[in-house]
């Protein structure tokens, strides 16, 4: 149980808010169960249509929560909450749209890539900071990447970890549109409105075939990543980089070989 994450049903539209301001909307395991549900929720039942998630005017999530990450994770990938909210996202039977704000880090970015729809208002900021943590990427993005913006594009990305603005990520065709931030959510909300409309087995089938014959592939690698991803995060580089951040200082890779 969490209160982090909140959901509603309206208009046959399942509306997921991330709400944990205060640690930047940063994803606990209890938070990732609670998405898991809200996803299961949505294929199980008639009445939904249509998923959204969102998270507030200022911020959409910070990714996983650092303080829980140092850790590690406990067994099989695919069966911890992370690793089941992104093979649930990949595999979802109903469409999913995205309203962001403000930052969109580390799975804040990557679960991008398996939505139908995303909308980001002008102060979103996206980034895929793995390698810089010690760790490496997630959530298929290694594959889906370089195929969708080539590969020196996803490279550039996924090594050096840098943000990149709604601009850029719209011009990477990563997004569907640029919004003012007060009216990303009302965008996204429309959208959903217009694909509740639509016929579902439709939109179900056209889901299907969009997500096509790299599915299989596109699954083998997010258990490849993260059976490596959980390796990353037991080694000495991600303790350095976890006890950087809370720290609040750059982490010191020097002595790494
Ligand atoms: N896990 C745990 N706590 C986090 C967090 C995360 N991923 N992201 C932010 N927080 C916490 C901060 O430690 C800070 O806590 P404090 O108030 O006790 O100091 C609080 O949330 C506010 O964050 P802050 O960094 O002050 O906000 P900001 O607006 O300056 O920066 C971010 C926002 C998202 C750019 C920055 O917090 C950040 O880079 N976070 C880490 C993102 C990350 O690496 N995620 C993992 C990807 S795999």
């Amino acid at each position: 149980m969490t209160d982090f994450v909140h959901t509603e049903i309206n208009n046959q539209i399942l509306t997921v808010r991330i709400n944990r301001l205060e640690r930047k909307n940063a994803l606990t395991h209890a938070m990732y169960t609670a998405l898991d549900d809200a996803i299961e929720q949505a294929d199980a039942d008639a009445n939904i249509r249509c998923i959204l998630f969102t998270g507030s005017d200022e911020c959409f999530t910070a990714g996983n929560d650092l303080s829980e990450f140092a850790s590690g994770l406990p067994g099989d990938f695919k069966e911890t909450p992370v690793g089941r909210f992104l093979l649930l996202l990949a595999n979802a039977t109903k469409p999913v749209v995205v309203s962001v704000n403000g930052p969109a880090v580390g799975i804040g970015t990557t679960m991008l890539l398996h939505c139908d729809m995303v909308f980001a208002g002008t102060n979103s900021r996206f980034q895929m900071p793995f390698a810089n943590l010690g760790l490496c990427p997630e959530g298929g993005s290694s594959l889906l990447l370089p195929s969708w913006i080539g590969r020196v594009r996803a490279a550039e990305l996924l090594m050096l970890g840098g943000t990149f603005s709604a601009d850029d990520a719209y011009r990477l065709g990563l997004i569907n549109r640029v919004c003012d931030p007060a009216e990303t959510e009302a965008a996204a909300l429309e959208a959903c409105q217009k694909l509740a409309s639509q016929p579902p087995a439709a939109i179900r089938a056209t889901k299907k075939l969009l997500s096509g014959p790299t599915h299989e592939e596109l699954t083998a690698t997010m258990l490849t990543e993260g059976a490596l991803f959980s390796e990353r995060l037991k080694s000495p580089e991600a303790a350095e980089a976890f006890r950087a951040f809370m720290q609040k200082r750059k982490p010191d890779f020097s002595s790494f070989e």
